[in-house]
């Protein structure tokens, strides 16, 4: 809590609004970035504790402003496991943003499909997920001030916001697809004999961000819209080579449309 206090007290300098929303801007959806009225920008570097960004198109940086008379806290730029942070570290930004004030997290990423009728471009709303990173942000002596021992996960993701961006995808005529997100820590994309076990699984989604994240926010209490790009077909028997460019253009071409989704979600708080 020490070392989160001080991250908080770092970005407060900047005089920004305290967030009540925070985003989490995944590979190639900086773009959700530009719906915000930028107030401060902070760099990670700036900010004590949180890990040098390694992976050059994550830009690694905290924006504060709003939305739509909303307060958000953006994060553009996460960390993940595979670049060699523990999940203590990957998450550490989502304990900072709570401290900060926010009590919902939207997050966003990019991610392979493998239910068969989805397709490249495809907007996911994540309904659940499934933990196969093989450890845990939790994991180690629990601060009961930021959460309980053994935090509740029967609605990780909460309803009401995806109803409300469903409703929000409606009134813009865009599709969304709803499904279960693995998460697995990569680095390399999955093999054909993986896939066919992850939609064993039950996963609709995999991909290598997200869960540590919506873990730590349930324990702290965040109510969490979790959101992905579908950015490659991932159909064991008719497998296709991936490139990354391809994955972050993909995101890219879906930001826009993604973005002002999240908005009106935003813009919609208090309709209900
Ligand atoms: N696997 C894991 N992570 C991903 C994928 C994938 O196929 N696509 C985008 N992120």
């Amino acid at each position: 809590m020490e070392r989160v206090r001080r991250a908080v007290d770092r970005i407060r300098r900047e005089g920004a609004p305290a967030p009540e929303w925070a985003v989490v801007l995944g590979t190639g959806l900086g773009a959700l970035g530009d719906e915000i009225d930028v107030e401060a920008t902070v760099p990670y570097g700036a900010i004590p504790d949180f890990p040098p960004a390694t992976v050059e198109e994550h830009e690694g940086r905290l924006l504060l402003g709003s939305i739509g008379g909303r307060s958000v806290a953006a994060m553009s730029g996460r960390y993940h496991r595979y670049e060699g942070h523990t999940l203590g570290e990957v998450t550490f930004p989502i304990r900072v943003l709570r401290e900060l004030g926010a009590t919902t997290l939207v997050t966003s990423g990019a991610a392979g499909g493998m239910e068969p009728l989805w397709e490249r471009g495809d907007l996911v709303l994540i309904s659940d997920h499934i933990n196969l990173m093989g450890d845990n942000p939790l994991v180690g002596p629990n601060v009961e001030e930021q959460g309980p021992r053994f935090p509740d996960m029967s609605e990780a993701y909460h309803a009401g916001l995806r109803r409300r961006a469903r409703e929000a995808a409606v009134q813009m005529g865009v599709q969304v697809r709803e499904g279960v997100y693995a998460g697995v820590t990569g680095p390399n994309l999955e093999t054909p004999a993986e896939y066919r076990m992850l939609r064993t699984l039950g996963a609709d989604l995999v991909g290598m961000s997200t869960v540590p994240e919506v873990i730590v926010a349930r324990h702290a209490g965040m109510r969490v819209l979790g959101t992905a790009v579908v950015t490659d077909m991932c159909l064991p028997d008719d497998l296709e080579p991936v490139e990354v460019e391809d994955v972050i253009r993909v995101a890219g071409e879906a930001a826009p449309t993604l973005s002002a989704l999240v908005r009106r979600v935003m813009e919609s708080e208090g309709d209900e």
